[in-house]
């Protein structure tokens, strides 16, 4: 009788360490990359982004300078699309940590992040990476909050 329990014991252990395969199984903990592509925070280097009010004025500055120089070509800072999504609301739509991980890993972004795939079926170009390191990244995010309204 004993010997019987174990087996059975041993037979359920094997199905849940086993079972599933590639699917994922939704009983199991999340990874922190899946966690944080659920909370709509993407996916890379960037797990929280503290904001400030008011806005860093020089941040500000500095993040225009590198729209003009670097995203410019893509996109307006309306809500009109250009090759890219028009910027107006980016940050009402959006993460500021989604903002900055798109900005800074857009490869994998767009290979994970179902929101960034979604914009690409709208676009149908991949934003190429722009080498933006992770200061720049929230210097742009600082204009973008300021093109947003933001005081
Ligand atoms: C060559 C064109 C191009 C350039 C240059 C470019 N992007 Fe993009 N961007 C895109 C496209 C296209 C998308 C939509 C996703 C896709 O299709 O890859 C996008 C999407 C985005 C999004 C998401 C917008 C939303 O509505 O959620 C952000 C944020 C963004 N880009 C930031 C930047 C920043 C910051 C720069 C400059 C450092 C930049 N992009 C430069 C083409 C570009």
């Amino acid at each position: 009788m004993k010997i019987r329990y174990y087996s059975l014991c041993l037979f359920l252990l094997g199905l849940a360490s086993c079972g599933g395969g590639s699917a994922p199984q939704t009983a199991a903990p999340k990874s922190p990359d899946e966690q944080m592509l659920a909370e709509g925070k993407g996916i890379g280097e960037i797990k929280s982004v503290e904001l400030n009010s008011p806005l860093d004025a020089e941040r500000v500055t500095r993040g225009k300078a590198i729209y003009d120089m670097k995203c410019a070509a893509c996109h307006k800072l309306t809500d009109q699309k250009f090759v890219g999504p028009g910027w107006k609301d980016v940050t009402k739509r959006r993460k500021p940590e989604w903002i900055m991980n798109m900005v800074t890993n857009v490869e994998i972004m767009l290979d994970k992040d179902e929101e960034a795939q979604k914009l690409l079926q709208l676009c149908l170009t991949r934003m190429p990476n722009q080498n933006v390191s992770t200061g720049d990244a929230r210097d742009v995010l600082e204009f973008m909050r300021s093109n947003d309204g933001e005081k």
